[in-house]
């Protein structure tokens, strides 16, 4: 009886030493996905990148420079049904690309030193707006200095938070830079904004062939079928 109980002990070891083998170091085990705990909310089923449409008026804002910008949005309001605002800076006859762009470039840095105060911003004609009425807001920009161009964030700054919930449609105009700067200053002033993806991006160079590009934004944000 007693070798029988050494024979089981023995048994029992080996398989312990076994269990904790280096080959079973949990460190090195890959991370085995959680299939889920009742708590975990659920995926939604078919995640659709754009917002649904809401119900109201469409409202373009927009400001240009150099008309690139007006271009577009003379083009976009040929396509679609909407009230527009032109942003116009309070200080009129201001060359902004004049000495490398100083005066922009000015104030684009202003901005970007402290975005959060009034004052960083420069001034614009004020605007009336009954923000209530539109359930789309389509906000076409000039590209300076890989930012929004100054007075467009102007009104942005004042209004973005009446736009809270609304369809945000995004139109960069661009000599060459990219428009990813141009994203974050949109939603940093439209914290709450239901952005339409992607963002239309326009080259200078592309102004005059922008109709049919706008088309197929239009079709591809969900904006029409
Ligand atoms: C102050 C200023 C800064 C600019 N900075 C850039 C830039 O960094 N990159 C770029 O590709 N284009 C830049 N541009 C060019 C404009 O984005 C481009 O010409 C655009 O089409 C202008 O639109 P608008 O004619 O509606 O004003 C700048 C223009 C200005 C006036």
């Amino acid at each position: 009886m007693k070798k029988f109980l050494y024979l089981l002990f023995a048994m029992a070891i080996v398989v312990g030493l076994n269990a904790c083998s280096p080959d079973d170091d949990p460190v090195n085990e890959p991370p085995v996905e959680n299939p889920g705990t009742p708590d975990a909310p659920d995926e939604p089923k078919n995640p659709d990148p754009n917002p649904n449409p809401t119900t109201g008026k469409a409202l373009i804002v927009y400001y240009s420079f150099t008309n690139n910008v007006h271009t577009v949005v003379g083009d976009l309001r040929t396509q679609i049904k909407a009230d527009v605002i032109r942003v116009e800076p309070a200080e009129k006859g201001l060359d902004y690309a004049a000495n490398n762009y100083a005066i922009g470039s000015a104030q684009i840095q202003a901005i970007r030193n402290n975005p959060g105060s009034a004052s960083s911003y420069p001034a614009i004609d004020p605007v009336e707006v009954d923000f209530g009425q539109y359930g789309t807001i389509i906000v076409a920009a000039p590209l300076w200095w890989s930012n929004m161009a100054a007075p467009l964030q102007t009104f942005l700054f004042h209004h973005g938070a009446e736009m809270a919930g609304k369809r945000i449609g995004l139109i960069v105009s661009s000599s060459s830079s990219g428009i990813s700067g141009v994203e974050s200053d949109a939603k940093r002033l439209i914290p709450d904004g239901n952005f339409l993806t992607p963002s239309l991006w326009i080259r200078s160079s592309q102004t005059s062939d922008c109709h049919s590009m706008i088309v197929r934004w239009l079709k591809e944000t969900g904006f029409t079928k």
